[in-house]
């Protein structure tokens, strides 16, 4: 059985080792986890991130965990609840851990049906991540075609590439594959703030792939888009409801809002653990992350020599707000781009699709 992934994978002492995705793009480094502490903190402080990338995580965390306790199943369930509340509104951390624990309730071996499940589970997340490439690039291609065009702009908010999710991520993995078919692709990348994903991560993807790309502050796509410089919208997303509500990073609202004045289409790509079918309404239900205000005073970056600096951009005194997640309401969304193919974004469509256990 595999075990490498491409931002997570089991190292030479059978430990999961990740990369850090704090120090990017100034630096790559790679960190262990081998206790639940480790990964828990990992989560908490966005080490790793990116709701599929922090589910994967979380399965490889029980298997970890499993370890640590010696293979007891009692011992176990209190470290998975541990990694569950690691954060809040990604639900693939619950799926997984919630998955995890119910194939090792009867395991007669619980360490090593632990790893054989966070494989099996990982395996299914990369395989749903390649379909996604290929549905969301036949889009990427009718659009082309209807437009006449040779060149296709996207815009996208946050990272939802292969560092949010395993192999190749949900938002870029169609924008990855429109490069590998030679479509002549460029990238409009939100910085998206506070903690600038999109600027730090997304950029740097982009980057090792020869993909063409622009940041852009967070306020200009609105601008773009009323100028017909966005042919399309594509993000990933942390916890679609039932009725296809989409929360997504910060931010992704207001693109959605300005993508539906212009007629921008705006899609959404997810693989099935991505759905919570107990939610409806997405806006009333989803609950929201708040992070530390810190994140919003302060931007971190290297001088000109390169050394790392964190420095603060406000008056001291002045207190600040940090939403991780906004939701966008279905009727904004053009489609849902899945491991299942394109569907709208209703509760109607959704269901034909998935069954209500996201199989
Ligand atoms: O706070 P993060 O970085 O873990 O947020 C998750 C995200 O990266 C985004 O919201 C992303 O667009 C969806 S993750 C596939």
């Amino acid at each position: 059985m595999n075990a490498k992934y491409k931002a997570l994978w089991l190292n030479d002492n059978d430990n999961l080792e990740v990369i850090d995705q704090t120090k990017l793009p100034f630096s790559y480094e790679t960190k262990e986890l081998v206790t639940t502490d480790e990964v828990v903190n990992a989560i908490k402080d966005m080490t790793v991130r990116g709701a599929g990338v922090i589910g994967s995580v979380a399965a490889f965390g029980i298997y970890m965990a499993a370890k640590e306790v010696k293979g007891d199943y009692e011992a176990l369930l209190h470290k998975a609840s541990l990694i569950r509340d690691s954060r809040p509104t990604a639900v693939n951390l619950m799926w997984a851990v919630d998955r995890m624990m119910l194939r090792l309730k009867d395991a007669k071996d619980l360490i090593a049906k632990a790893r054989e499940e966070a494989v099996l589970l990982n395996d299914e997340e990369a395989q749903e991540s390649q379909k996604i490439a290929k549905y969301g690039c036949e889009i990427i291609e009718d659009i082309l075609k209807e437009k006449n065009k040779t060149r296709i702009n996207i815009l996208t908010h946050c990272n939802a590439g292969w560092l949010a999710v395993i192999d190749e991520g949900t938002a870029l993995a169609p924008i990855y594959e429109a490069h590998k078919r030679g479509i002549d692709v460029h990238v409009w990348v939100d910085e998206t703030r506070p903690r600038n994903q999109g600027a730090s991560l997304t950029a740097w993807e982009l980057t090792q792939s020869g993909i063409k790309h622009t940041i852009i502050a967070d306020n200009t796509g609105g601008h773009l888009m009323q100028h017909g410089m966005v042919d399309m919208v594509i993000t990933g997303a942390d916890r679609i409801s039932a009725n296809g509500d989409v929360a997504n990073k910060i931010g992704t609202y207001l693109k959605a809002l300005a993508a539906f004045d212009n007629q921008v289409p705006f899609y959404v790509a997810i693989p099935a653990s991505t759905f919570d079918h107990e939610i409806r309404d997405g806006v009333k239900e989803i609950p929201i992350e708040t992070r530390s205000a810190d994140e919003v005073k302060y931007m971190r970056g290297v001088d000109k020599k390169g050394v790392l600096h964190e420095v603060l951009i406000t008056p001291a005194q002045s207190p600040a707000l940090n939403y991780g997640f906004d939701v966008t309401p279905s009727r904004l969304v053009t489609g849902l781009i899945t491991n299942k193919g394109v569907c709208k974004a209703d509760y109607q469509s959704i269901k034909e699709k998935f069954n209500s256990d996201g199989e």
